[in-house]
């Protein structure tokens, strides 16, 4: 299509008709930007996208009278600036006051306050509020005129800021010029920010360049950083490079209201009319009434926060209705009627006290930063992972160093990156000990593998306190009260040194540990009996084999039924298993391989550990028994998990990737690589009918032998 319409311009000599095709070009390429980068749903191959716009840029080039202010081709344009010119905003650019409260009562207090100015009682219905992200970027004024984006600026000091319009017109998201009917002057308002995927391949970039020694170059501490750095970019060819994004959640002047009828009456219409009109409005925008709604939102958005792609420090309340925001009015540059509510900060500054290398349960040696307690992400923080070695080295942690430590979720703290210029020492850059910091051994880094591991195994107290507090955790048996601190002096003071001497300590040997109270000491006692009647999963998670965790144990007992089955399979047997790969089968024969780990085995079923064991399931006799399946792309109607599901229980392995093993590939619309992958090795691909068919035949069939024998016609792509 595109094709031929690169080919009629060649031809076009009429100017009138170069104008036609010019206006025509500029209209498919807004559309499709906007498919693509606003609803993210591009109907336009890339390459066909590339061709429209070289063709514009073609006839740009032979008749310079038709470039246009709002062409597609003029994102990327003009000489870098010397400075940025001052611009006076048409309505100051106001901020929000922020609730101190980072609690959910903070949300109470807002409400509470907006009845009392409203003067509402008790009985007077709920106020309706909309409910925003906060995001955390940088504040941005849009200016149309005539549909036509003539100006964007920074927020500045409210009253004026800085012209940024040459970079505000490389993101993609913000419309050139807007197809829709529009007030003849339309300032949007809105925050422009980065994504964390697109702050990574930055920084990513950033690091090539520096290791490539170019001069001036530098990573960035974090998205909202690397933003503000882009939008002041003199140079808009090199803001250009630095992938930005924008939400829309105001207005500033807007011209004429339209035959005379206000164009919203309430915010949350003006955000939809914002939508309409092309710009990105985030999917998490809400309304809610009353305080407990608010609550809610702050509480939901505090779940999602994490899993989102870019940051935000807050959620934003605002009155609903416009009439009742009048009516509120301002406080000095605030509006009365909105609030930004904040989250714990993620990120602080603090200091590296020490690095201390720590010993894991499986001997990994993890370095750690030893830091001045700070408080972030709603907790005392005073050690943060810096996971290996090399990432250790990658952001050369030093002793006395001032870091930015983040702690997000429940993930662990994790040091962000050093402040440099704060540096004033000259401590050594981070190398691993090639010695167990506990035990001494060797500690090795195999061939292509990120962490170095001690050797020690069970002579390594280190690993032994880990073995032994991942055997009594909660998720594995359960001896409670059984923490690491008591778990570090039975083991220093030599009382136990395997898992199964847990199950002979005697009231005598605990109530003489240092700060152990008689009452105490009964309690463990009591614990480690109750912890004796288990469960076959709890029991082989708790083993602590490397890459057996719970849904792993749980797939192997409901395969095997008896410990002895699993502990007797060989890896082909394993690897019958759902979810089991030849990793895991190799880790458990690994394991079950060493005479001293069954030993430890044997000793706790003696010590009276004992759970109830089931029948395996009869797999050789499944109809699929013995078949792997790698499911790839959307099916029309069947749910991925469901198909595995069904899959396994026909006693067929679905496995995640497609190799010579995999007998079939299912694949559905957006099928990538791995269908590519089949393909390529003569895997033979069914889609959602095919496998239907197939899963049906064999269990009306029930034998493999004639379902492979059959193939289902006609059902293979
Ligand atoms: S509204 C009249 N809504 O927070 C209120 N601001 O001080 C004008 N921000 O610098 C702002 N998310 O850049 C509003 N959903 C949101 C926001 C938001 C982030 C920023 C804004 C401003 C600061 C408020």
């Amino acid at each position: 299509m595109a094709n031929t319409e690169t080919g009629n311009t060649v031809g076009i000599e009429n100017a009138a008709d170069l104008h036609t095709r010019v206006d025509e070009l500029h209209q498919q390429l807004h559309h499709h930007a906007h498919q693509y980068y606003v609803l993210d749903a591009p109907t336009l191959p890339d390459a066909e996208y590339d061709k429209l716009f070289q063709e514009l840029q073609a006839i740009e080039a032979a008749h310079p009278d038709l470039k246009r202010a709002d062409s597609p081709t003029q994102r990327v344009g003009g000489k870098p600036l010397a400075q940025f010119n001052t611009v006076k905003h048409a309505a100051p650019m106001l901020s929000i006051r922020t609730e101190t409260d980072t609690e959910a009562s903070g949300a109470e207090a807002f409400d509470a306050r907006m009845r009392k100015e409203l003067g509402l009682s008790d009985n007077d219905a709920p106020v309706e509020y909309v409910t925003e992200l906060k995001f955390d970027g940088l504040a941005m004024s849009l200016r149309y005129e005539h549909g036509v984006l003539v100006q964007a600026a920074t927020r500045g000091d409210g009253e004026q800021g800085e012209d940024v319009t040459h970079n505000i017109r490389t993101i993609g998201q913000i419309p050139l010029k807007l197809s829709k009917e529009v007030p003849d002057i339309l300032e949007v308002r809105g925050e422009v920010y980065m994504r964390r995927d697109d702050f990574e391949t930055l920084n990513e970039r950033q690091r090539t360049k520096i290791a490539a020694g170019q001069k001036g170059e530098k990573t960035f501490v974090n998205p909202r950083n690397a933003a503000a750095g882009a939008v002041r970019q003199l140079d808009p060819a090199i803001a250009a490079q630095r992938p930005l994004s924008f939400y829309a959640y105001g207005v500033g002047q807007i011209s004429a209201i339209q035959n005379d009828e206000a164009l919203w009456a309430t915010h949350y219409d003006l955000l939809q009319t914002l939508k309409k009109w092309g710009f990105p409005v985030a999917d998490q925008v809400s309304t809610a009434k009353g305080a407990i709604e608010l609550v809610a939102y702050h509480q939901r958005i505090a779940q999602l926060r994490d899993s989102l792609p870019f940051d935000i420090d807050g959620v934003v309340y605002k009155v609903n209705s416009l009439a009742l925001q009048q009516q509120l009015g301002f406080v000095s540059r605030e509006p009365r009627w909105s609030v930004a509510h904040k989250y714990p900060a993620q990120e602080q500054l603090t200091t590296v006290l020490a690095i201390e290398v720590q010993v894991g349960r499986t001997g990994k040696l993890t370095p750690v930063a030893k830091l001045a307690p700070v408080f972030v992400g709603g907790v005392t923080v005073t050690n943060a992972t810096l996971h290996n070695e090399d990432e250790a080295r990658r952001k050369d942690v030093r002793v006395g160093d001032t870091v930015i430590v983040r702690r997000a979720g429940d993930v662990i703290p994790e040091v962000v990156s050093v402040i440099l210029e704060k540096r004033q020492h000259d401590e050594p850059i981070f190398t691993m000990p090639h010695t167990c910091p506990v035990c001494d051994s060797a500690a090795v880094r195999e061939e292509g593998e990120a962490d170095y591991r001690c050797t020690g195994g069970l002579f390594c107290s280190a690993q032994r306190k880990q073995a032994i507090l991942h055997f009594a955790q909660k998720r594995a048996v359960e001896v409670e009260g059984l923490g690491d601190k008591l778990v570090e002096q039975l083991v220093d003071a030599g009382v136990i040194k395997t898992i199964p001497d847990l199950y002979k300590l005697g009231f005598t040997a605990l109530a003489e540990l240092d700060r152990m109270a008689e009452k105490s000491a009964q309690n463990i006692i009591d614990a480690l009996q109750k912890s004796k009647q288990t469960t076959l999963p709890r029991f082989l998670f708790g083993l602590g084999i490397r890459h057996v965790g719970e849904a792993t144990a749980k797939a192997l007992v409901k395969h095997f039924g008896k410990l002895d089955n699993i502990m007797n399979a060989s890896s082909e047997q394993l690897t019958q298993v759902a979810d089991v790969g030849p990793v895991v089968a190799q880790s458990l024969r690994t394991f079950f391989d060493q005479a001293h780990n069954r030993e430890v085995v044997e000793q706790l079923r003696a010590c009276g550990i004992s759970w109830e064991e089931g029948e395996p399931v009869e797999t050789a006799n499944l109809p699929l028994a013995g078949l792997t399946f790698v499911i790839t792309g959307t099916l029309p109607n069947l749910g991925r998990e469901d198909l595995k599901a069904r899959l396994e229980a026909a006693g067929a392995k679905v496995a995640g990737s497609v190799s010579k093993k995999t007998h079939y590939v299912v694949a559905g619309a957006e099928a990538g690589s791995k269908l590519d992958k089949a393909q390529e090795l003569g895997v033979p691909v069914l889609d959602e009918v095919g496998v239907l068919a197939l899963l049906n035949t064999s269990v009306t069939a029930n034998t493999t032998e004639t379902t492979t024998s059959e193939p289902v016609q006609g059902s293979l792509l």
